[in-house]
């Protein structure tokens, strides 16, 4: 694997690998010293031209403790204010020989084209609506330390479904893993052809304890270009998952950042089914399996430099 840039590069082997070696690293966290020299000299360039707060920590953390070196780029404060486009950017930064480069923006397709722009081994960090596969890593990667295999679990992935490139990526990575995904929200917020994506649909909340995990999704106001609700009270009255719809036995989990009082109530997001901050939590040890993979492990078979060779 040269570059994650969906979900659909990684077969459900590599899902697995990815997952045991984040497991491996998770030892490693709990010691006073938790760095290992994995990807020393290497260099890892952060380019962010969208807000975060989770997933950008936790892939400067997650190159740090493999003792990667760190550039981070955000747009603000950077020559993109100052009009240079985004293949000018990658080719100065590429410049200073980055081997892997992480990319958030706001163009579904961008980690693509930035792949071809330069050498470096590119992650995709969420582009646009389109697709955020480590974040379906990480919890693919917190449900199997809960659950052991996600064969026939039942999720349900809740809320705007519509503009949520965390939906994409989640469903096609808890399928590949052998879960059922169902899908919940109002009609304006499923797009159309979801069927096609083989999970089932459901317009309201009426069975979600059915659910052995539900998966709720911010709503994207950001990407909304229209009004696609009445208000966000209707919204919580119908779809908001509080504790009277919360299964006792589901697990709930919301990749970040949480609108308390929308799409969950304040007191599910603390209660002891959640699995918000696992989630955090699981964001630095997949990610560091993921930067493991692309620079490191393929490189464990490389047959010894001619050079080297007796
Ligand atoms: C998500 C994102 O940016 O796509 N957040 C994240 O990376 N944890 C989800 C969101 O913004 O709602």
């Amino acid at each position: 694997m040269k570059h994650l840039l969906s979900i659909e590069d990684v077969s459900r082997e590599d899902v697995e690998r990815i997952c045991a070696r984040a497991a491996a690293f998770s030892e490693n966290q709990q010691r006073e010293i938790k760095k290992v020299p994995a990807l020393r000299g290497r260099t890892v360039l952060n380019l962010f031209y969208e807000a975060s707060t989770r997933t950008r920590s936790s892939f400067e953390l997650a190159a740090k403790r493999l003792s990667a070196d760190v550039v981070n780029f955000s747009a603000s404060g950077s020559s993109t204010e100052k009009g240079e486009s985004l293949k000018d950017t990658v080719q100065t930064l590429s410049a200073h020989r980055p081997d892997a480069i992480v990319v958030r923006c706001p163009w579904a397709g961008a980690p693509a084209l930035v792949a071809e722009w330069t050498d470096a081994a590119i992650i995709n960090a969420g582009d646009g609506k389109h697709e955020h596969p480590t974040q379906a890593l990480l919890d693919i990667y917190t449900l199997t330390r809960r659950l052991g295999s996600l064969d026939g679990v039942k999720i349900w992935v809740v809320g705007d479904v519509l503009h949520s490139r965390v939906a994409r990526s989640n469903i096609l990575g808890f399928q590949k893993m052998g879960a059922q995904v169902t899908v919940a929200g109002p009609p304006t917020l499923l797009p159309r052809d979801i069927e096609a994506m083989g999970v089932e649909v459901r317009y309201s909340l009426d069975d979600l304890h059915e659910a052995d995990v539900v998966y709720a999704l911010r709503m994207q106001n950001e990407r909304m270009q229209q009004a696609y609700l009445p208000s966000m009270r209707e919204y919580a009255s119908l779809f908001q998952i509080d504790e009277r719809r919360l299964g006792a036995r589901s697990l709930l989990m919301h990749p970040g950042p949480v609108n308390r009082g929308v799409e969950l109530s304040d007191g599910v997001v603390d209660c002891p089914q959640s699995l918000i901050l696992e989630q955090v939590a699981a964001g630095v040890v997949v990610r560091m399996a993921v930067l493991f993979e692309l620079l490191a492990a393929s490189r464990a078979f490389d047959p010894v430099p001619e050079h080297q060779s007796a």
